[in-house]
């Protein structure tokens, strides 16, 4: 059953993802479907530029240093196919230096004979930054286990209820998950990140977050890869197709959540470099892409992602040379504006 959901959402992400290039445009220029990226403006100033060469992507935050401020963020393992997946990203993340997330762990800490499709995130990327990845009912004694596998550098634990109410098999009891998390934290020796799954986290869930002794929070917002509708489409009827748009977008989690005791991860929805920047400008140290980074690996092979990701590290490079940001934490102090619903959102939730 659970490797064929492995599968299952690999093939609905997919789609997904496909549709949103419905248009034939590369991922790498906008515009793409309207997200709540387009709210958020840099104002131009014509003097505001400093010299390519002095620009550093090194982004550092909690005990972190990454080369790159960009990361593949949790997808897949479980089954053959997606094993293989595994292997790709790697080689792909080994390749570009960036960061790297396994999907859940849950199916190797079911069955230990699924190890071999989760090993080839440490194997083909012997030095890069691995995350593992479990969710907020494991106990401590498997996250370790999941750790151990990879030898991975952190653990990320995803909070996943929207996902899970939809999906036929889900979980239904999240009332110890808060407690959950704070047994693992306090047991793990490496550096805890909570993440959403495309729902978003709000300031109130990051401040608890931070009293439970995270380290890290992945707002992981609404605008890309949608669980619910994945989950929706693996049931008979679709029953909970209302529940389209729920959730925050990354970037009004981000103005949420800053400032609310933890260092944040931007991930949900990033088409391209400029949400990326965005994203920096908003607070988050680093961004993260899935179903997108998915979707062109799938499509046109390790090659093509490395390409892509080559592409992004340029750019990102470029616009933060055109702002007059050396580092990614220097976006923040940018002049941005906020339109449309974005901006109503803020004026809603008192957010300055
Ligand atoms: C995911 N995501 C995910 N997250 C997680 O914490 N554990 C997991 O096992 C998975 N599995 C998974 C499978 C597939 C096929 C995709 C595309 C995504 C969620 C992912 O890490 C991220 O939070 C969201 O997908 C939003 O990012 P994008 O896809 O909009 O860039």
């Amino acid at each position: 059953m659970s490797a064929s959901r492995k599968d299952d959402h690999v093939r609905l992400a997919l789609a997904q993802h496909e549709n949103d290039n419905a248009n034939g445009v590369k991922p790498v220029e906008p515009p793409r479907p309207r997200s709540q990226f387009d709210d958020v403006h840099f104002v131009h100033h014509a003097l505001a530029g400093t010299d390519r060469d002095r620009v550093c992507l090194r982004t550092r935050f909690a005990t972190l240093d990454w080369p790159v401020p960009l990361y593949i963020n949790a997808m897949t393992g479980g089954s053959p196919r997606t094993g293989e997946i595994n292997r790709d990203l790697a080689i792909a993340a080994h390749e570009t230096r960036l960061p790297i997330a396994g999907g859940s762990m849950s199916p190797y800490l079911r069955d230990p004979s699924t190890a071999g499709t989760f090993t080839p995130l440490r194997r083909h990327n012997p030095g890069g930054f691995v995350m593992a990845n479990v969710n907020a009912g494991t106990d401590p004694e498997q996250a370790r286990r999941a750790v151990a596998l990879l030898d991975a550098d952190a653990l990320q634990i995803h909070v996943n209820a929207v996902q899970e109410t939809v999906m036929p098999e889900g979980d239904r009891s999240f009332g110890s998950w808060p407690a959950g998390i704070e047994r693992i934290a306090a047991a793990i020796d490496v550096p805890v990140i909570v993440k959403e799954v495309g729902f978003g986290l709000s300031g109130r869930t990051v401040s608890h977050l931070a009293e439970l002794g995270v380290a890290v929070a992945d707002v992981a917002g609404r605008g890309g890869t949608d669980f619910a509708r994945i989950e929706n489409g693996r049931r008979p009827h679709g029953e909970y197709a209302y529940l389209d748009g729920w959730g925050l977008s990354t970037p009004a989690a981000l103005l949420d959540a800053r400032g609310r005791g933890l260092p944040l991860l931007a991930s949900g929805g990033v088409r391209h470099p400029l949400d990326a920047v965005r994203a920096l400008a908003l607070g988050a140290h680093a961004v993260g892409v899935s179903g997108g980074f998915l979707a062109i690996l799938l499509d046109g092979g390790v090659n093509a992602l490395v390409r892509e990701i080559t592409t992004w590290l340029d750019h990102l490079t470029s616009l933060m040379t055109l702002l007059g940001a050396h580092h990614p934490a220097d976006l923040a102090g940018c002049d941005v504006r906020l339109t449309g619903s974005l901006r109503e959102f803020c004026a809603l939730h008192d957010i300055d």
